[in-house]
């Protein structure tokens, strides 16, 4: 149990340092500033981060006194769209550093204290973990944010590895049932759960993402919308990242693309977006135990060698980059680099119960939302798992979203 405790810190902690230099490495005029309608002020994800956290661990867990409640309403994210929170009396720059700080100053005395067992909200540490994802979301979402915000470049990274292996083509995916989701997996969310059989007809799907090349062929014929962040040059396609403007990467994955425009690649390419059950089986399903697996390459953690997670590269790596990370049937890049879409609604799976709060997950089921999968350069490892489902509006390419493509399998190729 100390060891839980002790990396239930360590998350709490590695978390945080990244949402501090997302928002140290901008100033206080840029934090409070709403670079884009689609987006809240980077100020009010700071407070809404620790808002979160005092709700959860330190007054529902801790069964601790309020710090705030005062300001919860300007928080919640169910009471203002992110176009109308900058007009809110939200807290400034260096109130809301002090609010996250008092916040995790009790909960770091709550986790010293608290029974890790006999209730389902601290079993395993879940609510710990629970939290450490969203503030690791809140952080993708602001990186996002600095992606949209205009000026000189502020963030930096080395660049992602090179490809070293070749990764054209498709590969073809068996027919058959497997394991989808997960009942086992301490930290997953309601919507993973639980672990459910899936009967999946053969198919075969791209063996890497979707390049910019391929996707930069697409425009040329076609003259379709190009991704956000790219402009014409006569020499060819740029793509702006992060402030800093440079020819497209041929061979890396292309990146915010909606979901309608990921279709009509898909469907230009002859082929068609793989659904969410075919997406997850390519993903986890071990042909030779029959079992899933928690990513792709096995059942460890995710290490710098398997994907490109975590923000330590600002930039999808070129396809062929990560050969440690593929799945037993040698598709590559299914976890890091850019969120997939897949053509599926974001829905309850049999037997789903919401678990802890109905906000969470259910409220968002239906057909307005559309699944991707896998995580980008953006997402951490702790908000990542072969079973994570992200959704959202089709029409959105603010996000680090791209694409692979599949096809059904024809009976001569069956055998
Ligand atoms: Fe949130």
């Amino acid at each position: 149990m100390a060891d839980l405790r002790d990396r239930v810190a360590r998350e709490l902690e590695r978390t945080r340092a990244r949402s501090a230099g997302l928002t140290e490495a901008v100033d206080d005029g840029d934090l409070v500033r709403q670079h884009s309608p689609l987006m809240s002020p980077l100020v009010w994800d700071l407070a809404h981060i620790g808002n979160q956290e005092e709700l959860w661990l330190v007054r529902d867990v801790g069964g601790r006194e309020p710090v705030r409640a005062d300001i919860d309403h300007l928080y919640d994210a169910f009471k203002h769209a992110r176009r109308d929170r900058p007009a809110l009396p939200l807290l400034g720059p260096k109130e809301a550093r002090a609010y996250v700080a008092t916040v995790r100053d009790k909960v770091l005395d709550v986790l010293e204290r608290v029974h890790l067992e006999g209730r389902r909200l601290t079993e395993d540490a879940f609510a710990f973990g629970m939290i450490v994802q969203h503030e690791q979301q809140h952080d993708e979402t602001m990186l996002a944010t600095h992606q949209l915000r205009r000026g000189d470049p502020v963030l930096s990274a080395p660049p992602p590895p090179e490809s070293t292996v070749d990764v054209r083509g498709e590969v073809l995916v068996p027919g058959g049932p497997f394991t989808m989701g997960t009942s086992t997996e301490a930290w997953a969310l309601d919507n993973e759960r639980p672990a459910h059989t899936v009967d999946v007809p053969a198919f075969w799907i791209d063996r890497a993402p979707v390049t910019n090349a391929q996707y930069a062929a697409f425009l040329d014929e076609t003259g379709a919308n190009p991704p956000l962040h790219w402009s014409r040059d006569p020499g060819g396609w740029l793509a702006t990242g992060f402030g800093r403007t440079a020819p497209i990467v041929p061979d890396a994955p292309v990146v915010h693309v909606s979901f309608p425009e990921a279709q009509a690649y898909a469907a230009w390419a002859g082929r068609r977006l793989p659904t969410e059950a075919e997406w997850e089986k390519a993903a986890r399903w071990d042909p030779v135990t029959g079992r899933s697996r928690r990513y792709p390459w096995g059942d460890e953690d995710p290490g710098p060698q398997h994907a490109n997670l975590g923000q330590r590269h600002l930039a999808p790596a070129p396809v062929g980059a990560y050969p440690a990370g593929a799945s037993p049937l040698g598709v590559h890049q299914l976890i890091g680099d850019v969120w997939e879409w897949v053509d599926s609604d974001f829905a309850a799976y049999p037997g789903f119960s919401a678990f802890p709060y109905r906000e969470y997950s259910e409220v968002f089921f239906g057909p307005e939302y559309k699944v991707l999968r896998g995580g980008s350069f953006g997402t951490d490892a702790a908000a990542c798992r072969g079973t994570f489902r992200n959704w959202d509006y089709p029409i959105r390419r603010q996000i680090f979203s791209g694409l692979r493509t599949a096809r059904d399998a024809t009976p001569p190729e069956l055998g």
